[in-house]
This record gives C-alpha cells, structure tokens and sequence, in this order.
C-alpha cells in the first residue's frame, strides 16, 4: 500500500457503508479518503458486515469501526451522538434501498440511521441497487423527500450490474464520491468544519509508545551541573495525545515539574546515562509495532567524574579542568535496533538560525540518526514556550531534491502534539 504522509488533516467525515454488493468499493473509497487527507470514521450496519469485515475498514481506515448502537468503548456511551459531532459530513457509500427508505422515516434501530437522525452536518447518499429497485416509485419518493430534506444525492451510475442485468443503479465510483467531497467542501462554508478537531481515539489502540521529554542534568559536583531550557511541554503533550489515541505510553521525564498526563507510566530521571537506561528498560519488548519519540534535549555531554565535594572557586574559574565525555546517542541508538526490536521512531531537533536554515538541516540529520520522523522546531519559537511551530521531515523523503516538509503552524504545544499523534499514526498505517 503506498499511501504518502498525509499532510495537514483535511477534515474527519462519518463514512457509513450498508448492506449491498458495491460495499467492497466502500474499502477503495477509504484508502483515497484517507489519501486526500480525510480521517474516516467507519460505521457499518449489520447487513454491511455480510458482504465485507470490519478488519478491512479497521486496516484502511486507522481506526475501530462502529457497527453497535451500544458500543461500550465509547467514552460517554452515546455514539450515536458523539460520531457525529466530532465529524463535519457523514457520507453513505453505498446506501442500499431500504436503508433510503429508514432514513426518510426518520427510524434510529441501528448505530448508523440513530447517527444521520441526529446529525448537525451535512449527509450524502451514494444510491447501489438492482435497476428496478432504483427505478420503483417507492425508491424514487423516497430519494425526492431526501433531497427536499437537503440530503445530497450522488449517483447512481448506469452500466452493468453485479445482478447480470444494465442500467441505473449502480455506485459512483470511489474517486467520482471523493470529487464530489471536495467539490461540497470548496463550495459550502466549512470554516466550523475546519475548526474541528481530528479525534485521536483508537488510532493508536493497543500500540506501546515510550517518549522521553524535559532536559537532563548531568552534575558537575554537589550543587553544579549542566542543563538546558527544556520544559517537557511537548513531549508531555505528547503523552496526553498519545493516551488520548489508545496507546499504552510511559513517559521518562528528566528534571521537571509538570503533572503525570492521566493513564501514563511516569519514569523519572536525571542524567542522560540514566534516560538511556530507562529507555532500553522501557523498550525491552518493543516491535515494529511500538512507537519512541524522542523528545528530550539530552546534554551531549557529562563530566567524566563527579566531585563529591563542591568545587571551589578557584577551580570554576578554570572550567578546562574538568573533563567531558560524550552522551550516548539515545535516538539514534534506538533507531538503529534490529528490525524485529525496532519501534517506528521520531525524533526532535531544536535549532537555532531561520526556518530556511533548519529545512536545510533536518534531512542531514535524520539520515545520520536513522529516524522515520525528525520533528524540527526553532529554539527561540517553542523552547520553554506554551506553543510551537513544528516542521516535520518523512525519512522515506531524504534524497529528493526539495523533501517536502509538513509544517504544523504555530498552535498550542497541545495542539501541535494531536497533529502529531495523527501523522504518525498515518505513517504507520501507510507502512502496513
Ligand atoms: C446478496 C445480496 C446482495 C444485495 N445487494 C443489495 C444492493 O446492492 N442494494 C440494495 O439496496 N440492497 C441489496 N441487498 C438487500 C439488502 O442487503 C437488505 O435490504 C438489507 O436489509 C439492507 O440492510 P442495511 O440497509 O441495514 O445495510 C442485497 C441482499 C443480498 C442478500
């Protein structure tokens, strides 16, 4: 499958597929969704589940499908509410006669006609059917009510059928819908659309995530040491999106007082050395499936011993006395495990200099830590700040002549790490 990363999120739609023969062409339909930048939250009836499983939506689509009205994994165990709120258009491809027919009479006895019932936004019917279902009168009053009740209809094509007979009825097809999307999209006002926020949940369901954020210190004698301005926010926020998402997330902070986000397993630590060791700990069972991202600002460096006694100040005044060793390299060093023990790995460079300056970077050192993602970001733009301004390099990208950067405008590091949670998600399921 070569979906590319998806840049900035195009907008999250309710893709309801029903119980007729052109289901199969609901799969093609995700794919180019989720190609064009839509997450596609999946909601099948129960006919729909005959013709294809739910293990192909969940594979293209990144997220659990929804088939039951009494889900409990729902948060507030509405979801016939809650889907849709957190969507901008619901559509049916393929919508099957009697579904047609349930929704003109306003039923709600499954998940998905209780979800277009009590919908806010916007719903589109891709009609699949046998040509004389189409053609009789009750299916055509019916599309007549839909479309004075402002639901758009799209198709249905004439040609052949799955039944052997040639005519109306069949499903547009996948690119044709994904046009007619975008051409609602561009010609409707989508501004609250657009505010949106993707949801993160099950996008990252059952997946290990160990994240390293803050500074380190590395002491120079009892009260001394070397450190930097890291404040943790973002890898933080990291952890909270990735909680949000499904993942099982441990978190190894060096020296900061932020709040455990909820749900996360907490390491802390000081040095660089005892970051490494966390992190090899935490990553013991890791997989291709597992995810690090590496946010720390590690030192580079440590004194090659500790003085147990506070130095004097005779002695500071000659800082070339004292003897640097060289940080082990834990980013690279984890992006260069086995395949097998190899967790998808992203890493975060801060840089001084302009936004030209730092494209001109992340390439060279993406390919010199052997990471999947470098996360760029501007020292004096983000660091110890509430908000961000991130630049994302793909790896896959390194050697073309201008890689195409995602650049996440500057938004609150909350913000920032949502985004990031959903490409890195995207990334994985593009690599499945
Ligand atoms: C093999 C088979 C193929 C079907 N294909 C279609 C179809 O293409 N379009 C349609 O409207 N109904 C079709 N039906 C009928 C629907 O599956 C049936 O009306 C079902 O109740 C629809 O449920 P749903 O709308 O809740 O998914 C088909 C039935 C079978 C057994």
């Amino acid at each position: 499958m070569s979906i590319p990363l998806n840049p900035k999120p195009n907008g999250h739609i309710v893709l309801g597929v029903t119980g007729g023969i052109a289901a199969y062409k609901a799969c093609e339909l995700v794919r180019l969704l989720r190609k064009q930048a839509f997450s596609v939250q999946v909601v099948m009836t129960e006919s729909a589940q005959r013709f294809v499983g739910k293990a192909s939506f969940q594979a293209l689509s990144g997220r659990p499908v929804f088939t039951d009205a009494w889900d409990p994994s729902i948060d507030n165990q509405m979801p016939h509410i809650e889907l849709s709120r957190e969507a901008s258009f619901i559509l049916i491809a393929p919508a099957t006669a009697d579904f047609l027919s349930r929704l003109v009479q306003g039923r709600s006895d499954d998940l998905l006609t209780s979800l277009c019932l009590a919908r806010e936004i916007p719903l589109a019917v891709a009609p699949a059917m046998n040509r004389q279902m189409w053609q009789n009168p009750a299916t055509q009053a019916n599309i007549e009510l839909l479309r004075s009740r402002e639901v758009a209809v799209w198709g249905p094509d004439q040609g052949d059928q799955a039944c052997g007979e040639t005519g109306d009825g069949r499903m547009l097809e996948p690119d044709e819908l994904v046009l007619r999307l975008n051409q609602f999209r561009q010609t409707n006002d989508e501004s609250d659309a657009a505010s949106k926020r993707i949801p993160l949940r099950g996008l990252l369901a059952n997946r290990k995530v160990v994240i390293t954020a803050g500074p380190t210190f590395e002491p120079i004698d009892p009260v001394r040491g070397i450190t930097n301005r890291s404040s943790g926010q973002m890898g933080f926020a990291l952890a909270h999106a990735a909680t949000q998402a499904g993942a099982q997330v441990t978190v190894i902070a060096g020296p900061v007082s932020l709040p455990t986000p909820q749900a996360c397993q907490r390491i802390d630590v000081t040095t660089a050395l005892e970051m490494q060791a966390a992190v090899e700990s935490a990553l013991k069972d890791a997989s291709p499936d597992s995810i690090f991202i590496g946010v720390a600002a590690v030192a580079d460096w440590r004194p090659d011993t500790l003085s147990s006694q506070k130095l004097k100040k005779e002695f500071n005044a000659d800082l070339s006395k004292i003897t640097w060793v060289e940080n082990p390299d834990i980013l690279a060093r984890v992006a260069a495990r086995p395949a097998e023990k190899r967790p998808f790995t992203v890493g975060f460079a801060a840089e001084t200099g302009s936004q030209q300056e730092l494209e001109n970077l992340l390439p060279g050192k993406a390919a010199r830590k052997g990471v999947d993602l470098l996360v760029g970001n501007l020292v004096h733009e983000s660091l110890g700040g509430k908000e961000a301004n991130l630049t994302v390099l793909d790896a896959t990208n390194i050697g073309q002549d201008k890689p195409p950067f995602i650049r996440l405008q500057s938004q609150s590091k909350q913000w920032q790490a949502e985004e990031l949670i959903q490409l890195i998600a995207n990334r994985l399921i593009a690599q499945a």
